[in-house]
């Protein structure tokens, strides 16, 4: 045997193993890569925040004795209804089409059970969500799919969907799987032809159109419902301020890891600002305007736990909102369907092919016999014990920052452990008090 000593092969991280396996997977079929979730990559994130905790100069609370608010109210600013939550974590718009009905349904039951609201998405209302939600917000998207003024006056709040932080500047996408009698007929469309959803609202090119939209919607709803704008995280200084001169009640603001249920992994990987970048400029166009608190903010993207909520709160949000981890609580990626996983040429985890309608887990899917592996009474009490774990958490936080309700978190809680998180956060490098932009030492 040569045992003359050898270089080890070595990959390139410019073509990793993954950059050639997908070369090799374009050249093979001639399309782009469709897929569900998130972004993969890794973007600064909460994670790159801490809480500082309490010191002589900070009182804390005691978990056992002391109260810490979690309760958050949106829609003050003008409609007759505003919306009473009891904990500052919402569900995210989340379509029946990417979801089963189960699904929807458990979603449903799972906030209810935890005194939040849940969401419609493209495609309507259906009655699982309707019957099984305290409060539902009806989303108007650009595809109008299933837009219904009935259905709009039967919803507790009306969320304005202008762009997703999947996606900002795209539209969604439902292949021909899901599209099934029930799917088509409530979408008007074809059954089982693919369909992409618009990527812009047919009726207004700018924010003067969309005061008047917003003011049409008052009227159908008489002035009680509150209205939201939700953005992708493109533009977050500019999207509030416009959001709020058209009208807003409420900014939903979702950052660059925000789930979707199907687009081109190019769009989710490669458009849009990490949810940390976008919090702080959103929150500087409130306090300029002099709306902050006054007009809502609600940031999704890649939350997943307590610590994710105080932050996002800490940095001025008023509520987060989550959708990726609704679906994990239900039973999405469940290591339990290990085997139908390898059988789809992936690991649970890591599937993320929602939109071929085959989850294992009964959740992404339209397929009857798939959607009933999904028990919605169950799954509903899986989500409503994780959302009571991350408000406890965001409460056990807020209380060792001495504070008496979440809502009362501030930049002035948290250090930043890069130079990246703490340009983005506007809080300082740990061991500093200063971060990149901000003068001083
Ligand atoms: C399966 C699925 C379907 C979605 N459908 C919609 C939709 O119909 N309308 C919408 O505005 N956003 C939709 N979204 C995006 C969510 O509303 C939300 O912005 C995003 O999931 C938040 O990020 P997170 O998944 O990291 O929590 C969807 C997300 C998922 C995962």
């Amino acid at each position: 045997m040569d045992d003359t000593p050898r270089t080890l092969p070595r990959h390139s991280a410019t073509f990793s193993p993954e950059v050639n396996a997908e070369i090799r997977r374009a050249a093979a079929t001639g399309i782009y890569d469709i897929r569900g979730g998130g972004a993969k990559r890794r973007v600064p994130h909460f994670d790159d925040l801490l809480f500082l905790g309490a010191s002589i100069s900070r009182y804390p609370l005691e978990g056992y004795r002391e109260a810490c608010g979690t309760n958050v109210t949106l829609g003050t600013r003008f409609a007759k209804k505003p919306i009473e939550l009891k904990i500052p974590i919402t569900i995210a718009g989340m379509s029946f089409g990417s979801l089963s009905g189960n699904a929807k349904e458990a979603l449903g039951r799972g906030a209810t059970l935890a005194g939040t609201s849940t969401t419609t998405g493209d495609g309507g209302m259906t009655e699982e969500e309707r019957g099984h939600s305290e409060k539902l917000v009806y989303q108007l998207l650009p595809s109008r799919y299933g837009m219904n003024p009935d259905d709009l006056r039967r919803a507790d709040a009306i969320e304005i969907v202008v762009g997703q932080g999947a996606k900002p500047g795209g539209g969604g996408m439902l292949l021909g799987q899901k599209i099934t009698d029930r799917v088509a007929g409530m979408r008007d469309l074809p059954v089982g032809i693919d369909q992409r959803s618009a990527c812009r609202h047919p009726d207004w090119t700018g924010p003067d159109d969309m005061e008047i939209k917003i003011l049409e919607l008052r009227e159908i709803s008489g002035w009680e419902k509150p209205i939201y704008v939700k953005v992708g995280g493109a533009r977050p200084y500019y999207d509030t301020a416009l959001a709020v001169k058209a009208g807003a009640d409420v900014v939903v603001l979702d950052g660059m890891q925000g789930g979707t249920a199907a687009t081109q992994d190019v769009f989710i990987e490669h458009v849009g600002q990490p949810t940390l970048a976008c919090i702080r400029p959103a929150v500087k166009a409130l306090q300029d305007l002099g709306m902050h608190r006054k007009v809502q903010l609600i940031v999704s993207g890649g939350i997943r736990t307590g610590a994710d909520v105080a932050k996002a709160l800490a940095l001025g949000a008023d509520a987060v909102s989550i959708g990726t981890a609704a679906l994990v609580a239900l039973g999405d990626n469940d290591p339990r369907w290990e085997d139908e996983y390898r059988k789809l040429g992936t690991t649970a985890g890591a599937y993320d092919d929602w939109h071929e309608g085959r989850d294992p887990a009964g959740i992404t899917t339209q397929d009857e016999a798939l959607a009933a592996r999904l028990d919605p009474v169950k799954a509903g009490q899986r989500l409503r014990n994780y959302l009571a774990v991350l408000t406890l958490e965001a409460q056990t936080l807020a209380r060792a920052c001495g504070k008496s309700h979440v809502l009362n978190l501030e930049p002035e809680d948290l250090c930043a452990l890069t130079m990246e998180a703490a340009a983005m956060a506007q809080v300082p490098l740990a061991g500093t008090d200063w971060w990149p932009g901000k003068g001083g030492m």
